[in-house]
């Protein structure tokens, strides 16, 4: 199998992290060596970007992050982890998941907090080019339903505290990705048990490998 970036996308509490797991079983499926498997997290996988991943969830008191530098701090997390680890990675021939990509910019800073999406696009193109991935799963939870499970979770970032219309225009906004993108997507409906979410992304998964 050629080299591939699949991003796994989706709410607070979808099962992303969860599916990761999944979506490397069927690649074992397909013949390929858990060694040619490389996870990376975002905001994060690189030293500087696990830097900003913590200044961005901070919910510090003396400060407030302004909507366009959150936008911009993603950004150089994204850039880091892109040049230094996915592509050198996506040359070697291996397959690189993403727990979240750009669709969680478009959704969270774009639909969620309502910075414009030409202004996203012109910062995505000045970082990373016409760089992108080949395939995104988005695990699509019921906002209510991924808030419950992370809380569950423990204590909730900046980000995870937001209310819950935020989560309801993000969601909105991954689904119109969605709907843009049907050759390179797959949606998983994420509500479910362990059991039914993790079947009906095996099932969605391969089907998808089989026609690449
Ligand atoms: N389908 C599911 N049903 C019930 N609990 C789930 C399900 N998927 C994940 N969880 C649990 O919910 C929490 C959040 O899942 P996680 O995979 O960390 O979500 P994400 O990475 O999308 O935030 C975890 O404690 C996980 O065990
Ligand atoms: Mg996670």
């Amino acid at each position: 199998m050629k080299s591939m970036f699949v991003v796994i996308e989706g709410l607070e509490g979808a099962g992303k992290t969860t599916a990761r797991e999944q979506v490397k079983s069927i690649f074992l499926e397909f013949g390929v060596e858990p060694s040619d498997i490389k996870d990376v997290r975002e905001p994060g996988g690189t030293p500087l970007s696990e830097t900003l991943r913590n200044i961005i969830k901070d919910d510090r008191d003396d400060e407030t992050l302004v909507d366009v530098s959150e936008l911009m701090l993603f950004y150089v997390a994204r850039t880091q982890l892109v040049v230094n680890v996915i592509q050198p990675h996506l040359r070697a021939g291996c397959i690189v998941i993403g727990d979240r990509h750009d669709w969680s910019t478009i959704a969270y800073q774009g639909g969620g907090r309502g910075v414009p999406k030409e202004k996203i696009s012109l910062l995505k193109s000045i970082a990373i080019d016409d760089f992108e991935p080949d395939l995104y799963i988005f695990m699509d939870v019921d906002p209510v339903v991924g808030l419950e499970r992370a809380r569950g979770r423990g204590a909730l970032d900046r980000i995870e505290k937001m209310d819950l219309s935020f989560f309801i225009r993000a969601r909105e906004s991954f689904l119109e990705l969605v709907k843009e993108n049907p050759r390179k997507s797959i949606t998983v409906d994420a509500n479910g048990s362990l059991d039914a979410v993790s079947s009906e992304l095996k099932i969605k998964l391969r089907e998808f490998l089989k026609h690449v």
